[in-house]
Parts: structure tokens; sequence; C-alpha cells
């Protein structure tokens, strides 16, 4: 079964906050029930959560017996649109989502339904698409006898296909160009150690974990030699936001030359932001930070600062890996063009 599965009018969603020691499913019957699951993390990871937010609207739509369905799911996605605020993916789906709704308005309630189930539909194929196409675009910049470090979790568990970064990762095993994967547990909630651990296992792929502090360690030894990272959001000149930590890897490959990219669907840039500061970085509760896998870690009186992601500069990234190819600095005109592309 994958991640996310539609069936008989009841969304099931992998929880991954039990990952890796228990694969339990979630069974939506409400659209409520997916919101929660998006803001508990138990789906994460931006294109994962764009493709829930889809569902989790074709699911409101469906189970609507009221006599107002435009009004209601209007008041529906806007309570999506507050449920996570960084990845641009959530956004995407609910606005094509609203597109839909907005396109049909005159057809009956039953129609309406039907069009948004298929839009639902068509967003998770098109995601495991992009994701397949980044997965090999991605294999042929990697060079051989790759030593990849990498950042969070960024494979099948956060995208519909094998992945972005991780999906890479994936491709260039199977190419053999790959020698070995360093991948950082990610704190606070270790989407590193929990998820990627366990899909890299697997698949069988040669990794080692590292805590997020070992990577000026690893880079130093020569442990590394190309960096792939994932995205929750890239604005018009490239700044990119993505899980609290990558910043710091990007300023630390830049010291010590190793190749630092970024590797994301076109789902995932915002052409509405030109700046990263612009980039709504979500905060989330301090006692992920003050606890580890539900054990408080310090002393009650101590707080905590917990932004769930940063934003990397795009002067220290060397190329985004794309379901369109790969682009290199300077990013903007290449993203425009890629936009023109898609819209023809
Ligand atoms: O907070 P999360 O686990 O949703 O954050 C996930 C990341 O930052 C990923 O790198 C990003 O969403 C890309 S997933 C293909």
């Amino acid at each position: 079964m994958n991640i996310i599965e539609w069936k008989n009018n009841v969304l099931y969603i992998l929880d991954q906050s039990k990952l890796p020691f228990k694969e339990d499913y979630i069974l939506c019957f409400k659209y409520q029930q997916v919101i929660d699951a998006i803001k508990k993390m138990k789906i994460r990871g931006a294109p994962a959560i764009g493709v829930a937010t889809a569902y989790g609207i074709a699911l409101a739509a469906i189970k609507y017996t009221g006599s107002n369905i435009l009004d209601y799911l209007n008041e529906v996605m806007s309570e999506f649109a507050i449920s996570r605020p960084t990845a641009v993916n959530l956004f995407f789906a609910i606005n094509r989502m609203a597109n839909i709704l907005n396109n049909n308005r005159n057809l009956s309630p039953s129609d309406i339904k039907i069009l948004l189930l298929e839009e639902a539909k068509r967003i998770e194929n098109e995601e495991r698409e992009k994701s397949d196409a980044i997965s090999s675009y991605g294999a042929e910049i990697v060079p051989e006898k790759a030593r990849i470090l990498t950042h969070c979790n960024t494979g099948s568990l956060a995208t519909i296909g094998p992945g972005t970064a991780l999906g890479v990762v994936k491709e260039a095993w199977k190419w053999g160009k790959l020698e070995h994967v360093y991948f950082t547990e990610t704190r606070p909630l270790l989407q590193g150690a929990r998820l990627t651990g366990w899909e890299l296992y697997k698949e069988k792929i040669p990794s080692t974990l590292i805590t997020d502090n070992m990577v000026g360690y690893v880079m130093s030894k020569g442990l590394v030699n190309i960096v792939i990272v994932g995205a929750d959001r890239i604005t018009l000149r490239g700044d990119t936001a993505n899980k609290i930590g990558t910043y710091m890897i990007a300023v630390l490959v830049n010291y010590h030359n190793i190749p630092f990219y970024i590797a994301a669907p076109f789902s995932s840039f915002d052409l509405n932001i030109e700046n990263g500061s612009d980039i709504p970085v979500e905060e989330r509760d301090s006692e992920e930070v003050l606890t580890c896998m539900g054990k408080k870690i310090t002393l009650d009186e101590i707080k905590a600062l917990n932004p769930a992601f940063d934003i990397t500069p795009a002067e220290l990234i060397t190329g985004i890996i794309t379901d369109k190819g790969v682009i290199y600095p300077p990013f903007k005109e290449k993203i425009l063009k890629i936009k023109e592309e898609i819209s023809k």
C-alpha cells in the first residue's frame, strides 16, 4: 500500500509519526482528520502534503450533504491553508482544487464531487511522474563513486514516487554510481534517523546515520563529494526553504567546495515571491525540542526555539534538480522559462 491511498471514499494515510517501529494507517472519514494528520506530521514532506490536501478537499466535498457546497469548500480550503504554512505544494494543491470548483460552479454538487476527486487523483499521479523525472535527471549529474550527504526525509514517504533528493540517491544506486550515503538524524523530529533510515534500509543502500552536528566533521574528512537536499519552497531568485539545518549545511559545503544541489518538483516553486525572506517559516511547538521521541530531555524551566525550516540563499546553491531538468544560476530566467513552457 502507498503512503496515501483513496479507497471507497476513505483516505488512508500511513502514520509517519510511528515509523520506523510501526506501520499503521490512519483512516480519514472526515477532512478534519486529514488536517490533523498534516498538522501533527503524520504525513509530511512538501509533495505529500500537497497530495493529502487535494484528497482532503475531495473528501470534504464528497461527505457534504448541505445546500451550499461552494461556500462550504471555500471555508474548508482556508482551513487547509493554515495547517502548515511553509511548503508551497499545499497552496499549489488548494489552487488546483479551487480552479476546478470555480470553473464548474454551475454543475450539480454530485458532478462537482466527481471532478474534485478526479483532480486529486491527477495531482497524485503528476507528483509520481515528477518524482521519477527528478530521480533520473539527478542521477545524471551525480559523480561516479558518489558519496552523497542528504538531510531530513525526501523519499517515498515525502513524495508519492521514489522521492526528490532521496529519489536521486536511489536512482544513482541503480545506475551503479553511488558509493555511500550519509544522512542526518534531523532533530527535533528525526525524519532522517526514523524515515530516511527506514527507506535506505528497505532499498539496501549502503548508508551511515550522523547527528546533525557531525556534518562539518564528515566533510572535513573528505567523506562526502556531493550534497543533495529537498525543498519546501523555492523563490523566483532560487532562495530555498527546507528543513531546519539546511542553511548550516549549505554554508559548510561552500567552505569545503562540495557541490550543493536542491531537488524539487516545479510545484515547490513559488513564483509570487522573489526573496527567501518573504517565505513564511513555520514555528512549531517548543515541546518538540524539549523532548525526544516523547521523552523530556531537559529541565521543565528551559525554553526552546523551534523553527521547522530555514532559508538557503540562491548564492550557496550549485544547481536545482527539477522535473524539467537541472537548472544552474542565475536561476530566475530559467525558472521563468520553465513556467512559460508549462503554460504553453
Ligand atoms: O517538516 P517536514 O518533515 O515536512 O519537512 C520536510 C522537508 O523539509 C523536505 O526536505 C521537503 O519537504 C522536501 S520533501 C520531498
